[in-house]
């Protein structure tokens, strides 16, 4: 009897099915109730006890590998049957996957570049991991400015020559030291400052950073620049002004101001009753930078521009909390469908 157990055991265990019909074949020769496992066992019950032993091994191990063969087509036959069906059922109703939504950050970004684009700008980036020369050095920061202070920027631990890029004005230099003016471009990305997160500041946002070389540039190009951008970014009736201020890499500079977009200037509690809402900051290119890249500023001057692009988000679809723009909660990204 062990002899005859092997037997089939072999076979068992060479045994491939072709097909659900030639599976089912096999389980009623060895699992049927007239099967073969069903004779052996009634042939075990008159065997001597000494013998029952190894053949009740065998029995069931046959018995195993017999469930083990069929459980394994049937699951291969079973899904391709059901694939099959789906494929020339043209009744069936189709899957549907929701398609998803620009971020409103993407959106205002593709925005920023469209506007540019139509005056001209070409589109670069530079790297989020920055060395101090592109960072600060190259854009007239001194020594002691409080923004290469540990408080504000992340620098890689045991090489302070290496930080996170704390605003695009970086790409300004990589640009300036690898092309020859005219040059017309715009900067969006990433940037990081060391801030503790709430819903005013997080620690990382968006930039997207302007810069125009060339002979003759003025400030009323700025100037003129900015306001188109402003009217086309937000409504025709946009105003702007701009209000001194400094920046280490541009000289004069200013900060900008539209014309609160809820109230057109009235005054509301989102401008705190000004009328105004800060929006950039800009200047004209310090001449030491040009140099510092290479470019004589005896025959070039320019202009720089630097806006945050969840600031510009914020003044167009009011988002008062930062923290939203990263919590990837759909609630909040589905109210953007209609406007990307
Ligand atoms: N880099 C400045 C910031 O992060 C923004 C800025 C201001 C960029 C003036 C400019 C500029 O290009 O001219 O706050």
């Amino acid at each position: 009897m062990k002899d005859k157990i092997k037997e089939l055991l072999e076979e068992v265990n060479i045994f491939k099915a072709e097909n659900a019909e030639h599976l089912e074949q096999f389980r009623i020769r060895f699992l049927g109730r007239k099967g073969l496992l069903q004779d052996l066992f009634d042939a075990f019950k008159d065997l001597p006890g000494e013998q029952k032993r190894d053949a009740g091994q065998l029995l069931n191990q046959l018995k195993n590998a017999a469930q083990g063969k069929i459980d394994l087509f049937k699951e291969s036959f079973g899904s391709n049957q059901v694939s099959i069906e789906i494929q020339h059922d043209l009744s069936m109703p189709v899957g549907f996957n929701e398609p998803g939504t620009r971020h409103p950050l993407s959106i205002v970004r593709n925005e920023i570049i469209t506007i540019f684009s139509s005056l001209g700008f070409t589109v670069n980036e530079g790297p989020e991991i920055e060395d101090d020369w592109h960072n600060f050095s190259a854009l007239n920061f001194p020594p002691e400015h409080p923004a290469r202070d540990m408080q504000d920027t992340f620098f890689i631990e045991k090489n302070p020559d290496i930080a996170l890029r704390t605003h695009t004005s970086s790409v300004q230099i990589r640009v300036m030291e690898n092309s020859k003016p005219p040059i017309r471009a715009i900067f969006p990305g990433r940037v990081y400052r060391n801030e503790a997160i709430s819903a005013r500041a997080n620690c990382f946002f968006h930039q997207v950073e302007g810069l125009y070389i060339d002979k003759n540039v003025s400030f009323a190009d700025l100037k003129q620049t900015l306001l188109y951008f402003a009217r086309e970014m937000f409504a025709p009736d946009t105003r702007i002004r701009l209000r001194p201020s400094y920046f280490p890499f541009t000289e004069p500079s200013a900060e900008m101001d539209i014309s609160c977009n809820l109230c057109g200037g009235k005054g509301c509690s989102f401008c705190k009753y000004t009328g105004w809402v800060e929006i950039l900051g800009c200047g004209m290119v310090d001449p030491a930078v040009l140099e510092n890249c290479g470019i004589d500023s005896k025959i070039y001057s320019g202009y720089a521009f630097g806006m945050g692009i969840e600031r510009t988000t914020n003044l167009k679809f009011q988002v008062k909390d930062l923290r939203m723009f990263s919590e990837n909660d759909l609630r909040f990204l589905k109210q953007f469908e209609s406007a990307g």
